[in-house]
């Protein structure tokens, strides 16, 4: 259970809650000052948690990705369409992109039934299994409520003060996160402010403007197990790893150090099912950088951030989305140019709706925007090499395009100028791949 330092008293009938409809997410300039640049990144520090067996670790890292459903893309205030048209307008030099592709890359098939979703929890409708499962989990906050089961859980859990608490901050949390949901080419650019100032703030360093000389992205593709860059990867001065993939017993292969944890929501889902959240690989100290991939996973961020001693980040949702195109106008790309099927074909080969980048390619994007150079190791595939190196898993997933993330990595390289959506004032790193 985590510590804390809140009232014990407080606590409102259950039933009240559930009044409070979604008035603030419709109307969400009036209600609320937005833009609270603190919101999503402050870091709370607790205790740290003991290592815990390997075999646990195995099995977080084994997520890679996030497997379980994604409904996500959150509340936008201007609709695709709309915005599509803004990009369209804006000035791309150099490169003449396909405005075909471009808007279609820029809408979102899953905004409906994201924003339904996101409703539905603010209403502390919880019906879905997925989401019972999340919500079961915070039982601990009231231990007469073990008998409680399915739609009836949350309002037996509100009794207990500590749950309510958590429940407004989950409320305040999500609704600040599905109205930053826009897209914002220019997000690259806050990237030093949003994410290296605060883990420089957290290491005791003087936070100043200016980028990290030299990151590597270390993914957790089997192919590190053919060259021996641990030492190499050690040598940059930060090092990304991947939803916690272990480093014991690889060091050779994938070196030992540790700057920033970047994980998706899921690992943190299934660290917050133990005692104290334990999340921590590399040690309680390191910060992590964690996107959402389910709304309903702010519960597992609220609770393991104050059971945390390092911070933990959420990655701007304008961030995400910015994300979320580019790779969508990849995959997309790839499809007409390889099949020459129409577009609207994309949708039902690379599961729609809950299509998503990869947690890889937003801790390359994130590395683009707080590194001078960019070192990307583990990343791609060999008919040799095992999916993960630290794992057994077989298959990929079909959610992610992991050959339109290698055409993005290879622009990154060679011709940035083929990027879309990323605002022209971005200044790219230069970006090493090792095999
Ligand atoms: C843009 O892409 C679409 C879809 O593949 C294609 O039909 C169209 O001809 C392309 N337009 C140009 C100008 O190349």
């Amino acid at each position: 259970m985590p510590k804390s330092t809140e009232p014990e008293d407080g606590s409102e009938s259950d039933t009240d809650i559930f009044k409070i409809r979604t008035f603030y997410l419709f109307w969400p300039y009036i209600a609320n000052p937005i833009y609270r640049s603190t919101n999503f990144i402050a870091p709370m520090k607790r205790s740290i948690r003991p290592l815990i067996s390997i075999v646990m670790l195995v099995v977080l890292a084994a997520t890679l990705s996030c497997r379980i459903a994604i409904r996500r893309r959150g509340v936008f205030t201007v609709s695709a369409e709309q915005e599509s048209t803004r990009v369209l307008n804006q000035p791309l030099p150099i490169q003449n992109f396909n405005s075909t592709l471009l808007k279609f890359a820029a809408t979102d098939l899953g905004e409906e039934k994201s924003k339904l979703e996101i409703e539905q929890l603010l209403e502390g409708n919880f019906a879905s299994q997925g989401r019972y499962r999340t919500f079961a989990t915070w039982r601990r906050f009231n231990h007469q409520d073990v008998k409680a089961r399915k739609s009836n859980v949350l309002p037996v859990m509100l009794k207990s003060p500590k749950f309510y608490r958590y429940w407004l901050d989950f409320r305040r949390n999500l609704q600040d996160w599905a109205r930053k949901k826009v897209f914002q080419p220019d997000i690259m650019m806050d990237l030093v402010r949003l994410v290296k100032v605060p883990i420089d703030s957290h290491n005791g360093l003087m936070s100043i403007d200016k980028k990290y000389k030299s990151c590597a992205v270390v993914g957790n593709s089997g192919i590190l197990l053919d060259s021996d860059h641990g030492k190499l990867i050690d040598g940059h001065e930060v090092v990304i790893r991947l939803n916690n993939a272990r480093t014991e017993n690889f060091e050779k292969n994938v070196g030992s150090k540790t700057s920033i944890s970047f994980v998706n929501s899921n690992i943190l889902h299934r660290c917050a099912m133990r005692e104290g959240c334990f999340c921590h690989p590399y040690g309680g100290n390191v910060p992590m950088v964690m996107y959402i991939c389910q709304p309903v996973h702010f519960m597992d961020y609220l609770v393991c951030n104050s059971a945390h001693k390092a911070p933990l980040f959420i990655t701007d949702p304008r961030f995400d989305m910015l994300c979320g195109r580019i790779v969508k106008y990849y995959s997309v790309k790839r499809f007409v140019e390889e099949t020459g099927k129409p577009l609207d074909e994309w949708g039902s080969t690379h599961d729609g709706s809950m299509f998503h980048y990869s947690s890889g390619m937003q801790a390359v994007m994130l590395a683009l925007g707080i590194c001078d150079k960019v070192g990307v190791f583990g990343f791609g595939k060999s008919t040799s090499a095992k999916h993960h190196y630290h794992t057994n898993q077989k298959a990929e997933l079909r959610l992610h395009d992991y050959e339109a993330e290698y055409a993005f990595y290879h622009d990154l390289v060679k011709n940035p100028q083929a990027i879309p959506f990323i605002s022209d004032k971005f200044k790219f790193p230069a970006v090493v791949i090792y095999k």
